[in-house]
């Protein structure tokens, strides 16, 4: 009973710092793409960075509207958490959450999904596997990015690479529109899916800033201190 308490006491709690009185939008986890019934196409991810970012930006007194594909993680205390499954679903959601001063896109959107999910488990047969036909999802973080009206003053990207990282982040932010992409290198021998630890570079455009290896709770921090610097100056 008296844990339950100091839980909720927590999660109720208002926090005051740098981001008092901004409205942030994250994004987190995978996105899962129905074939049928029991079956899904995802991409790999824990939540973990963005739910860090989430709660970050939370202590750091912003209001944070976190929208989350399936992950095996608690909501984030002081955390206003929105529960989706599928891209289209996540878009809606973070549209919903419009306006805001900051979104943060760190889920990872599965870039495809199948045009006809069937309603009904597909069975085996002996004639061999299925076709599926798949068709683009909407890329959320472009589409906010692009936004004439209700855009975030600071729209945030990630770019998991395996190669040439800062290469491809720099394509990026500029091919999504948004301000700033937080590069990592997600390569097998760097240990970052499902880990603790992160390194990642800071692009904008204005340069690259690589930050050194540290927990993914020290990076949304780190992130969460830049952003509302940036705010507070206006700096884009
Ligand atoms: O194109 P790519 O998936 O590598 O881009 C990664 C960035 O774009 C991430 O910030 C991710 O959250 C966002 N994204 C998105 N919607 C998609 C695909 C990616 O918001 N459909």
């Amino acid at each position: 009973m008296e844990i339950a308490a100091t839980v909720e006491t927590l999660a109720a709690r208002d926090f005051h710092g740098p981001l008092t009185g901004r409205r942030v939008i994250v994004t987190s986890g995978p996105t899962h793409e129905p074939i049928d019934p029991v079956r899904y196409i995802a991409n790999r991810s824990s939540g973990k960075q963005g739910h860090a970012i989430a709660e970050a930006a939370a202590q750091a007194g912003a209001d944070v509207t976190l929208v989350s594909g399936p992950v095996n993680l608690p909501d984030p205390p002081g955390v206003k958490t929105v529960h989706v499954e599928s891209a289209r679903d996540m878009l809606v959601a973070v549209e919903k959450a419009l306006p805001a001063d900051v979104a943060i896109f760190a889920a990872a959107v599965a870039d495809w999904r199948v045009a006809q999910a069937d309603s009904q488990k597909i069975k085996k047969a002996a004639g061999g596997a299925p076709e599926l036909s798949l068709t683009e999802n909407p890329d959320i973080l472009a589409t906010v990015a692009h936004k004439t009206a209700k855009r975030p003053q600071l729209v945030i990207g990630f770019a998991a690479e395996t190669e040439k990282v800062v290469e491809h982040a720099k394509a990026k932010l500029n091919s999504k529109g948004c301000d700033w992409i937080i590069a990592n290198d997600v390569s097998a021998k760097s240990g970052v899916m499902g880990g603790e630890d992160n390194t990642v570079h800071l692009v904008t455009g204005s340069g690259v800033e690589s930050w050194p290896k540290q927990s993914k709770d020290d990076v949304a921090r780190q992130l969460i201190t830049r952003v509302a610097a940036a705010i507070a100056g206006q700096l884009q």
